[in-house]
């Protein structure tokens, strides 16, 4: 989607860190944005940032891991701003605990939000924005964990969920290939934002507001050469830098957004050994089955 000015964008998790980068990024372009978050205060002022620069804002309360909210979200995007052209599905949240720790809420509070949220974007707009004939685009936030198990041990389902991310964006743009919709998943390495502190809007029925910590000195085994954690992965980047790099994505209809080329190495490391997996198990003797 080349054109954005006066085109309307929607960002989930817009009230803090990359979401807020890219509402006030997409507002320099002269979008008007909707910016949703399940933190009202912050969307409120993060929806005045992107006023001060000219543009229409809107900020709505939602909840991305209820489909209901999402529903209500998409409602008033188009009541208020009248269409939706960028649908960013960036809020997200993280837990440190190891996968022998982890009890059943965390895994649903994880990929709820993280999972389920980008689901219950998709579900609720790209109906919409199909039908309406206009050009438009989907920004899934993934992460450098949903390409490998980047994190510090203790972020599973934040891995689980990332995967999920990447690999439906990936399915997303097939499906969509003939259509005026293209697809974009953003998967950073170290971005200095709030995430470590995600605990801090749990929803009740996870077990509510919980301050939530990395786990230092970790004793689980460690891949050698893997990064601590997605905030040390690298250099850390500010949200604005990658907010325009997704703009350009957007633009030029780039599947991925990689931003941290340092990651690279541990890349290929991943796909080296799912090659060399392969070479061993090929070719299948007929006889032997
Ligand atoms: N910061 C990093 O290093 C990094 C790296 C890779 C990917 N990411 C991803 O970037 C995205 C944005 O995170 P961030 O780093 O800006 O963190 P952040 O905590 O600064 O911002 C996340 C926002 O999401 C909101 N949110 C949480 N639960 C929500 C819910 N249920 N419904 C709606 N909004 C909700 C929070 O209130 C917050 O405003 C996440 O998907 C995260 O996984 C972050």
């Amino acid at each position: 989607m080349q054109d954005l000015k006066g085109r309307v964008g929607v960002v989930t998790g817009g009230g803090s860190g990359i979401g807020r980068g890219i509402a006030l990024a997409l507002a320099r372009e002269g979008m008007n944005v909707a910016v949703s978050d399940i933190d009202y205060a912050a969307a409120g002022a993060v929806a005045e940032e992107v006023s001060a620069l000219g543009v229409q804002s809107l900020a709505v309360e939602t909840d991305v891991a209820r489909p209901e909210s999402v529903a209500e979200l998409a409602d008033r995007v188009y009541s208020d701003l009248g269409a939706a052209h960028l649908l960013c599905n960036n809020a997200g949240v993280v837990t440190f605990k190891y996968a022998q720790d982890m009890k059943e809420a965390d895994w649903d509070w994880v990929l709820n939000v993280d999972l389920y949220g980008v689901v219950h974007g998709v579900l609720e707009f790209l109906p919409r924005m199909l039908a309406s004939g206009d050009p438009g685009h989907i920004v899934n936030t993934g992460s450098i964990a949903g390409l490998l198990p980047a994190g510090t041990p203790g972020i599973i389902a934040y891995t689980a969920a990332k995967y999920g991310v990447v690999g439906l964006t990936e399915a997303m743009k097939l499906d969509l290939a003939d259509t005026q919709i293209g697809v974009s998943v953003v998967c950073p390495g170290g971005v200095e934002t709030q995430i470590v502190q995600a605990g801090r809007n749990r929803q009740s029925r996870y077990g509510g507001k919980v301050t939530t910590e990395m786990i230092e000195n970790a004793s689980a085994p460690q891949e050698e050469n893997t990064p601590q954690d997605e905030n040390n992965a690298g250099e850390l980047m500010q949200p604005g830098e990658l907010a325009l790099l997704i703009i350009a994505a957007v633009r030029e209809n780039e599947l991925y957004v990689v931003p941290h080329s340092e990651l690279q190495p541990l890349v290929e490391q991943r796909f080296d050994r799912l090659y060399e997996a392969i070479e061993n198990f090929m070719p299948i003797d007929p006889r032997t089955r």
